[in-house]
């Protein structure tokens, strides 16, 4: 019906955003937004502001930004980051621009409210919370903001004795799962991610090859591709040009190294997680190890992990069936098994903030 509730979940990321509507609908792009440098420009896009991989494509003739990049999301203010005014509020901009079009994307009923669940980072500070909801005014009535990884293991019905571990391209969040809705002190957000191991593989790649052009999007892309923890017995050899000629380069070493990067961190945090808990609550939780996010589609990434947490008495780790919508679709879930009521308070509590505004 065009005048009933539309239920969104939502997933926020740096570097990407993905939402679930009630409708059916689903949709998932870059986060990042641009404006045409100039009218040739805008005549030559077509559009006054462009989204996702678009902005990447048609970089050259674009002013862009990633709203969320940076750790803006989870433990900066665009202020501490030292942007100026003027830029703070272009990624404010951004940001509402790119919620809106995410939304419009997932089709919500044109006349009804949209109510909407947002995961964020685990340990993301009130400030950044502040940010989130501002960017969520104008396309919801209503919205409740849920950790990310708490959203993931709602979707996979992993609510008890289950350690979520997301894995993004800004940091790797954490989150304990015991029947009920997790704790702020139960959960860790490391500042580390698949941006790291892109830095990692695009310094290593130059090092060895300096005269090799080579872009930060082709080097993720290359990790994607090819990106493995532990030993392979196949070699990646890429093709790249070298003062202008085509040349093979085998890269097996350095995505070896840098992938391996993310390995440490994440033994540690474990570790350290799971000893605040019981012993039993310790066993449970090594042995039940879920991966979301994109880092999670690493090869072998499971399988190191499980090895590295052996002398802790762990682990099984499994990674979730959909790592680019677990998370939008667990606070889609969320969202439609709120009750009426509470959503309700939120419509009254936004509704006084709007007139605050006003
Ligand atoms: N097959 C793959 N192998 C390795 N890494 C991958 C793969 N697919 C995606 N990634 C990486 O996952 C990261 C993006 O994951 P995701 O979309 O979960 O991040 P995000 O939610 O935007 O970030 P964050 O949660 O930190 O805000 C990128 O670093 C990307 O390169
Ligand atoms: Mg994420």
């Amino acid at each position: 019906m065009s005048n009933s509730i539309t239920f969104i979940g939502m997933d926020l990321g740096t570097f990407r955003t993905s939402a679930v509507s009630s409708n059916g609908h689903q949709a998932e792009l870059e986060t990042v937004v641009g404006w045409p440098k100039d009218h040739i420009a805008e005549s030559l896009l077509g559009k006054p502001v462009v989204y996702g991989s678009e902005v990447i494509e048609h970089r050259m003739s674009l002013d862009f930004v990633r709203p969320f990049g940076h750790g803006v999301l989870k433990f900066n203010s665009h202020t501490e980051r030292g942007l100026d005014e003027k830029q703070v509020e272009k990624h404010r901009k951004a940001a509402r621009l790119l919620v809106d079009q995410v939304v419009s994307q997932v089709e919500p009923n044109p006349s009804g409210p949209i109510y909407g669940v947002v995961g964020m980072p685990s340990r993301a500070t009130i400030v950044n919370k502040e940010m989130v909801i501002e960017a969520t005014r104008s396309a919801f009535d209503a919205v409740m903001l849920v950790p990310e990884p708490f959203a993931v293991a709602y979707s996979a019905n992993r609510l008890s004795e289950t350690l979520v571990v997301d894995i993004g391209a800004g940091t790797i969040d954490l989150c304990p799962m015991f029947g009920t809705f997790p704790n702020d002190e139960d959960q860790l957000t490391i500042p580390f991610g698949g941006d790291e191991v892109d830095e990692e593989l695009y310094n290593r790649i130059l090092e060895a090859c300096p005269d090799a052009r080579i872009s930060k999007k082709m080097v993720r892309e290359i990790k994607e591709k090819h990106g493995f923890v532990g030993t392979t017995e196949d070699h990646v050899v890429i093709s790249l040009p070298v003062k202008g000629k085509p040349t093979d380069i085998d890269i097996t070493e350095h995505i070896k190294h840098a992938c391996a990067k993310l390995l440490p961190p994440i033994v540690e945090c474990v570790v350290e997680l799971v000893a605040r808990f019981e012993p039993e609550f310790q066993d449970c939780l090594l042995n039940n190890i879920l991966l979301g996010g994109g880092g999670s589609q690493l090869k072998g990434l499971p399988e190191q992990l499980e090895i590295a947490l052996q002398p802790y008495g762990g682990g099984n780790v499994r990674r979730t069936h959909d790592s680019v919508y677990a998370g939008a679709t667990g606070a889609l879930k969320l969202a439609m098994g709120m009750p009426m009521e509470y959503w309700s308070k939120l419509e009254n509590s936004r509704a006084v903030s709007k007139a605050k505004a006003a």
